[in-house]
């Protein structure tokens, strides 16, 4: 059986964060399946893998990538419809997303790759500002999506045999400024991934 075959219990049992990576990299494919898990369309009507409130989907994604076969090293967005890998540039952000974290996180400068979960955080903000909590709702829900989106995420990346560790610690507009994110783009979360220093790589079929 592939680690891929995993059952969903398996993985909620397995999933633990995991912050030492090896220096081995990540097959695209493997990254292409936990994009797909966190965001992929599923249904004709556009609807994900996570559930949206009022399928407004505000979530996007980005992707640094250091240790990744068959992908250049880079910085790149991921399409909202096809999950393409968009190179925005070729360089290496970790050391400056590690210096935008609170506290000492040396997991980022050390991921294979960093998928970092942002939302529009204006869109929400404005559909759900006629209800309680006024102008809080919308970006309550932006932060339920993306706790669901990284849970898919991170089962997931049990099933491939790579760790993560969810890095929420981080100061928002230095992330925003290394990123090149403008309004309404916020960074949410970022999923640090690699092949845990500890075990020898399994990678999944
Ligand atoms: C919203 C959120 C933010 C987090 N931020 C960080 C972080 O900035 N750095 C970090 O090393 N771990 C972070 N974590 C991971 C937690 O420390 C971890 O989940 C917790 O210690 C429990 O361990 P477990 O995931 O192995 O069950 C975060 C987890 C969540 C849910």
């Amino acid at each position: 059986m592939s680690l891929a075959e995993i059952s969903l219990r398996q993985a909620l049992l397995q999933r633990r964060t995991v912050r030492d990576f090896s220096n081995a990299a990540v097959p695209l494919q493997a990254l292409q399946r936990l994009l797909w898990a966190a965001q992929g369309i599923t249904g004709p009507d556009g609807n994900r893998t996570a559930p949206s409130a009022h399928a407004m989907h505000p979530l996007r994604l980005y992707v640094q990538a250091a240790r990744v076969a068959g992908l250049d090293q880079g910085l790149y967005e991921i399409g909202v419809n096809d999950q393409s890998l968009r190179l925005l540039h070729g360089s290496d952000l970790r050391p400056a997303l590690a210096a935008a974290a609170i506290d000492e996180q040396p997991w980022i400068g050390q991921a294979a790759c960093i998928i970092v979960i942002c939302a529009d955080m204006v869109k929400p903000a404005q559909a759900f500002a006629d209800q309680r909590p006024f102008g809080r709702r919308g970006v309550r829900y932006v932060y339920l999506e993306a706790g669901a989106a990284a849970q898919n995420l991170q089962l997931q990346a049990v099933a491939e045999g790579l760790g993560c560790v969810g890095v929420g610690g981080f100061n928002d507009e230095a992330t925003a400024d290394v990123l090149g994110l403008g309004i309404p783009l916020e960074p949410v979360m970022q999923l640090c991934i690699g092949y845990p220093a500890v075990s020898d790589p399994v990678v999944a079929d």
